[in-house]
């Protein structure tokens, strides 16, 4: 069995403890043993986590754990990559109560949060971030490094690329394409397309920079 080691132990983190708990795999394929942090502290004030085992930094893989990363912000991939360039190896997690449909296709280092529901022959690449009670419909395509927070709706077949930050209760509407890098506000309907580097806001959604 691998031993499970959570990178960050912020909120997130103490989440994301909890998730691995409840997903699928949990006490047959892995354990968890523990976080790493740059903050050797962030756990001072709470009880009943397992400790901080050192830091993103200077932490040295074993061949016997397994990663997977709660930092949902810009520092996200940094910190995956330190880890990968030392021979970490990364786990999806998929949560017991998510529907994941048929012919759907998923890569490495994922998270698929609580009643988040992937809908048959969606396409989602490697280290994306899908929180809680969110719907990527049928057909939707999903590059890498993204992250799509809780109640977000894609609709089917709608395409997003690299290195998105998709905000709560977001809808992106029919044949939207979002491009690489872009930030999406929460509560946004986006009725076109987006333009790599974009940060878009509001109902229907417009430009914000
Ligand atoms: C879109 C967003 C990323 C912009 O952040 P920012 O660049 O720091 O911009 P600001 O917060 O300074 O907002 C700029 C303006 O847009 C407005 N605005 C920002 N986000 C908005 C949103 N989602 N809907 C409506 N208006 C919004 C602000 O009120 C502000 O208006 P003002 O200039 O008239 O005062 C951010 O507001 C957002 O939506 N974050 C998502 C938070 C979230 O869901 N977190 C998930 C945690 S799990």
């Amino acid at each position: 069995m691998k031993k499970l080691i959570i990178i960050g132990a912020g909120g997130m983190g103490r989440t994301m403890y909890d998730l691995a708990k409840e997903s699928v795999g949990y006490g047959v394929k892995y354990d968890i043993v523990g976080f790493i942090d740059d903050n050797i502290n962030a756990l001072d004030n709470f009880n009943n986590y397992p400790p901080i085992l050192g830091t993103i930094r200077d932490y040295i893989p074993n061949r016997n754990e397994a990663f997977v990363c709660s930092i949902g912000g810009h520092s996200r991939k940094t910190c995956i990559e330190n880890l990968l360039s030392k021979g970490a190896e990364f786990i999806t997690l998929i949560h017991k109560t998510a529907r994941i449909g048929s012919n759907v296709k998923m890569g490495i280092g994922t998270l698929i949060g609580t009643y988040t529901t992937i809908a048959a022959d969606a396409e989602l690449g490697d280290y994306n971030f899908i929180q809680s009670l969110t719907i990527i419909g049928h057909d939707c395509k999903i590059g890498s490094w993204n992250r799509i927070d809780s109640q977000v709706m894609m609709v089917g077949a709608t395409t997003i690329g690299d290195n998105n930050m998709i905000h709560t209760g977001a809808m992106i509407n029919h044949n939207v394409h979002i491009g690489n890098d872009c930030t999406i506000g929460a509560c946004s309907f986006v009725t076109m397309n987006v333009e790599s580097g974009t940060t878009l806001f509001c109902a229907p959604a417009r430009r914000l920079k």
